[in-house]
């Protein structure tokens, strides 16, 4: 087992091995004092995992409850969290119970959310079912749900008190699903490991799983203890989100998170070729490493459309914005923009 401590506010674990899921209750039982948990899922994690969680907490003597939400970024909104608040406080769950996220980032960032919010927070744990939410979003305590106006604009940091990565469950995944994932293993190679880019091109990403998984919560681990709540190095983990966040909520959610990132650093790419960032070499093998991932690497969505849903992005400081933009594989930069420069952003990377 692969074990990653994490130090910020909070310290807590990442434990990382194959079929950890059945001691979870065990695992549960060493973070909390209270006996009683609520596990939130979506009802296509809940048919392959949820029994197994369930059991193993309630072999380690916990009463457990469980929710089960629609899969999908419509359910990360308001009328699905106030619903959840209810439910806990109706199951009477207190501060020393727990909350457990069992599934990908919508479910993570909205159990967590809930968890930060009830009762002025709660303990609760992350169980990160898909590639994405293993590599990203179950690390760092970034908790949110989405707004009409926008992606992830109301939230909190709150860390979890443990992380539980199972990788034999990725092996249930559907393909469309685990794809998405690659695009933020790409991210991470391409913001700081050319080691890892180069494997990643030249060897199956199943045949070494858990040591991808692993690589990237270290890298990922890192950005988070020395910036964790975001006011600088932790903005490299951006990369390909600010135009990606627009182009999954121009396309109304219909391209998922992995698609969207994965369009969002091929034209960050493109365009830092345009205006002299980096070379048009470091860009094709962005494209094509992408492209062989099954990603996409353009939209059909009108540049004025894309503008408008990236300009709602939270990230937004007044009229500036920060892009990363790769220079070479394994080195990006921050780079700060007036928002009257974006549509020329966009427009060379379209
Ligand atoms: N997903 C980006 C971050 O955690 O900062």
């Amino acid at each position: 087992m692969s074990i990653i401590p994490i130090s910020a506010s909070a310290c807590y674990k990442v434990e990382i091995a194959g079929g950890l899921l059945s001691s979870l209750g065990q695992r549960a039982a060493q973070v909390v004092s209270g006996r009683v948990a609520f596990v939130v899922t979506d009802d296509v994690v809940a048919d392959f995992c949820l029994h197994r969680a369930v059991s193993s907490l309630e072999d380690a003597g916990f009463r457990v409850f469980t929710h089960i939400i629609p899969h999908g970024e419509q359910s990360k909104a308001g009328p699905n969290y106030l619903e959840l608040l209810n439910l806990l406080a109706e199951s009477r769950l207190t501060r020393s119970d727990l909350l457990v996220a069992l599934g990908g980032g919508v479910v993570g960032d909205l159990a967590g959310f809930t968890a930060a919010t009830y009762l002025r927070g709660i303990p609760y744990i992350q169980i990160p079912t898909t590639l994405l939410a293993m590599v990203d979003s179950s690390v760092g305590g970034k908790t949110a749900i989405n707004l009409p106006m926008g992606k992830n604009l109301a939230g909190a940091f709150y860390p979890p008190k443990y992380v539980l990565c199972d990788p034999e469950i990725l092996s249930t995944l559907p393909e469309n699903v685990f794809r998405d994932g690659c695009a933020e293993v790409i991210k991470y190679a391409v913001l700081g490991s050319p080691k890892l880019f180069c494997v990643l091109m030249h060897r199956p990403i199943v045949e070494q799983l858990p040591e991808v998984i692993e690589t990237c919560i270290t890298m990922k681990r890192n950005y988070v203890q020395e910036d964790e709540f975001d006011r600088g190095a932790r903005q490299f983990l951006n990369l390909g989100h600010t135009l990606g966040h627009g182009v999954e909520l121009a396309s109304n959610y219909t391209l998922s998170h992995g698609q969207a990132v994965a369009v969002g650093m091929a034209m960050v790419s493109r365009a830092a070729v345009s205006l002299g960032f980096c070379t048009a070499e470091t860009c094709r093998n962005i494209e094509e490493l992408l492209t062989r991932f099954g990603l996409p690497t353009r939209t059909e969505i009108p540049h004025c459309d894309l503008l408008q849903a990236a300009l709602g992005d939270k990230k937004r400081q007044g009229d500036k914005l920060t892009l990363v933009v790769p220079k070479e594989i394994g080195h990006c930069i921050l780079h700060r923009i007036g928002v009257e420069e974006l549509p020329r952003w966009i427009a060379l990377g379209g």
